[in-house]
């Protein structure tokens, strides 16, 4: 990409996930692009990320940023139930976007977030972390050189204490009247952890299995006190071709409890299995017996992850290369996620395709 112009970038949304990685892979990839301007509700973010990261404006309102007339593409990095007014109004500026995962709150918002990406001609990629995070790259490319044959069964277990939440001092609550607690907790915000969440695992799960799912059966809790939206949930996914996915997420446990997440992927011919903490070993097994173990870093908030995903999202803009997420596939995992909080409320098992 070298001699090439600065690709001019506007961030909306400066929270968490702003600073703890999209902010810190601009300035690595600064040679490449430029942040030129932030917006956030809550403006002194907005003038903290513009002051910290060197970008000329800063703004309360994300219209006056897409208002400008010189940038390439904006990062948005606000919660979700954002995410599809936010891709429209970028879309109808002509402006390509990458925008935090979940896609969206429901499957209507990701079609509309999709047509209204079409019909500009913008690319829309949605930042699905995980699939540029070093662990599950390895497990996807043990699958497509077929060391594990078939997969059959793929099983996640992620636990997350809330605390990971506020480490910034940023807030998560400081746009809400009700200081103190997360969006992730409030129902007119968010749909708990099957979404904020488990959005990863069902992703994960559609990528290593690559058949579409049929059915999903979830259970869900409320296990935080004065919490409005369950913070646990377990869930079992058939797919077309016999497989089964099955995780168990939590994201509110007590401030401490250490972060936690392991994923087996169980093909015909052998088995990967990866754990947290930053010590476990990767274990992958086959006929022959179980493998020497590979350290592999954790899993989550791998900086070099956030690194390729904007990379990515830069060679697709620069050079047409294919988008390594289609927003179909980001759709696809809201869509389960959607199911997983429906068949949680009903107590029944849900079929995919969502009709409505
Ligand atoms: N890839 C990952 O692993 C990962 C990790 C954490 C969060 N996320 C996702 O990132 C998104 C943001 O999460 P977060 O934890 O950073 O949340 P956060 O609450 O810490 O930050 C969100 C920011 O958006 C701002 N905001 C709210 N309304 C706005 C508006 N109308 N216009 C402009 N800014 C507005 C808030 O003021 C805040 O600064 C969520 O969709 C979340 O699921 C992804």
């Amino acid at each position: 990409m070298a001699g090439e112009r600065r690709l001019r970038v506007g961030l909306i949304g400066a929270g968490t996930i702003a600073f703890s990685a999209h902010l810190p892979a601009m300035r690595k990839l600064r040679d490449h692009i430029e942040l030129v301007a932030v917006a956030d509700v809550r403006i002194e973010n907005a003038e903290r990320a513009a002051r910290e990261y060197g970008a000329e404006s800063h703004y309360g309102d994300y219209h006056e940023l897409l208002a400008r007339e010189d940038l390439d593409f904006v990062d948005i990095c606000t919660p979700e139930f954002l995410h599809a007014e936010q891709v429209e109004a970028a879309a109808a500026a002509g402006i390509h976007v990458i925008c935090e995962k979940p896609m969206a709150a429901s499957v209507d918002e990701a079609d509309r977030m999709i047509r209204a990406s079409e019909a500009a001609g913008t690319l829309l990629m949605i930042a699905h972390s995980r699939r540029f995070t070093g662990r599950y790259r390895n497990i996807r490319a043990a699958i497509e050189r077929g060391d594990i044959g078939e997969v059959r069964y793929v099983r996640e277990n992620e636990r997350r204490p809330r605390a990971m939440y506020d480490g910034l001092n940023l807030g998560t609550n400081y746009w809400t009247p009700e200081r103190g607690r997360s969006w992730l907790t409030l129902a007119r915000f968010s749909q708990g952890a099957a979404l904020a969440n488990a959005v990863h695992e069902t992703d994960l799960a559609r990528w290593f299995i690559g058949v579409e799912p049929t059915s999903i059966y979830a259970e869900a809790r409320i296990t935080e006190d004065g919490a409005e939206v369950p913070d646990m949930i377990t869930y079992t996914i058939s797919f077309a071709n016999g497989a089964v996915a099955a995780a168990e997420v939590v994201n509110q446990l007590p401030r401490g409890y250490p972060y936690f997440h392991m994923m087996e992927v169980i093909g015909r011919e052998g088995r990967i299995r990866a754990t947290d903490p930053i010590q476990s070993p990767y274990l992958s097994a086959d006929v022959t017996g179980i493998q020497q173990p590979v350290n592999f870093p954790a899993l989550l908030h791998v900086d070099q992850a956030y690194v390729e995903e904007l990379s990515a999202f830069i060679r697709s803009i620069r050079f047409g290369d294919p988008l390594p997420i289609q927003p179909r596939e980001a759709r696809g995992a809201v869509e389960l996620s959607v199911a997983a909080v429906r068949s949680s409320q009903t107590g029944q098992p849900v079929a995919l395709p969502l009709t409505s």
